[in-house]
């Protein structure tokens, strides 16, 4: 009788381990395909040239957006560059222009901080472009962690960034998406932050009108997949560019043309991405952090922003 109660206990501690086995390969094997395998094997993937004669871009002056740019000309793509500043946008034309002989580029003066001209004015020049891939990559975000009702200028402040964070995503969807609708192909990339996922205290409303830019592109992918057009989330960590302050290139933060070089592999194979490992492996622990302690977690990146609020606003005293 006793054996046979020792034989059951050992046949089911037997059973346990490999169900729990099984449940720990099975996370490895998901993880590494979710993670590498995926993009690595371009199961999925979108041959960008095939969707449309045109990309746009915006904010396509400096940062990931010229990145994207870059990118998509060498690709073939002829490029349609919008910032604010004609001078800046003539220079990058003429920059990738030298080096990418074969592609033509337009440039577009909009400030998306304006809610109803500009739109006008785009939708206008843009009428009658084959157009296969839209880069929504404008975005402001505060020039350092702040309490909200401590934001300098803070009505016009706000009103700016909502409409250049959110009404420009909107709107340019708007303008471009008729046309890949119609021509039954296209791609949309809106570019959103891991802020929009993970606790971001002292930039609430930056990281609220990045959860906008994420919610937008889930549900409007759902909507249109079905008519071809593909629409994709990036929400990169930190990038080395004039909107992070970070100057030199990390492992951690890369160059712009490091990061779009991985992002744009993923287009077609993940709806929602930060486009890059490490920012994934970041955003990943962050959030496995808060599902066993949401204080803690919060905690954590409050303590890092205060921190870089601490040092801005001694900056701004010397
Ligand atoms: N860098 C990061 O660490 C990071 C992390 C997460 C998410 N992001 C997101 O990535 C996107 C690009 O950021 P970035 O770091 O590459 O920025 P960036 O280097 O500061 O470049 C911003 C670009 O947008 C243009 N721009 C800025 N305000 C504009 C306005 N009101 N109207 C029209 N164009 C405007 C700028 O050109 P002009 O000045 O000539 O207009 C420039 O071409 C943003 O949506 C940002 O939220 C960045």
């Amino acid at each position: 009788m006793e054996e046979e109660g020792i034989c059951f206990v050992s046949k089911l501690s037997l059973v346990c381990t490999f169900i729990v086995g099984f449940q720990i390969i099975r996370f490895l094997f998901s993880y590494i395909y979710n993670n590498f395998l995926n993009v690595a094997l371009q199961i999925n993937s979108i041959n960008l040239k095939e969707t449309g004669k045109w990309a746009v871009v915006t904010g396509a002056t400096d940062g990931i957006g010229k990145a994207y740019a870059e990118i998509l000309a060498k690709k073939g793509l002829n490029v349609v560059l919008i910032s604010r500043t004609l001078s800046k946008l003539e220079a990058v034309a003429k920059e990738l222009g030298e080096k990418y002989k074969t592609v033509e580029f337009k440039t577009l003066v909009a400030d998306f901080t304006d809610t109803q001209q500009i739109y006008h004015d785009l939708d206008k020049q843009l009428n009658g472009l084959d157009i296969g891939v839209l880069v929504n990559n404008v975005g402001m975000s505060y020039h350092h962690p702040e309490y909200f009702l401590d934001v300098k200028n803070k009505d016009e402040f706000f009103a700016n960034l909502i409409n250049c964070n959110i009404f420009s995503v909107t709107n340019m969807c708007k303008i471009v998406m008729p046309g890949m609708v119609e021509r039954r192909r296209g791609v949309v990339v809106n570019v959103s932050s891991a802020a929009a996922q993970i606790p971001n205290p002292l930039l609430s409303v930056y990281s609220a009108s990045k959860a906008y830019v994420l919610k937008f592109s889930e549900d409007l992918g759902y909507e249109y997949h079905k008519f071809g057009v593909t629409v994709q989330c990036i929400l990169p960590g930190y990038v080395a560019t004039n909107m992070s302050m970070i100057r030199n290139a990390t492992w951690m933060a890369p160059s712009p043309l490091t990061y779009v070089k991985e992002a744009v592999r993923t287009i077609g194979i993940k709806e929602e991405t930060t486009g890059y490992y490490p920012h994934s492996l970041l955003v990943d622990t962050i959030n496995l952090l808060k599902s066993i302690s949401p204080k803690l977690s919060r905690w954590i990146v409050f303590r890092t922003l205060a921190n870089v609020r601490a040092r801005a606003l001694r900056r701004a005293v010397h």
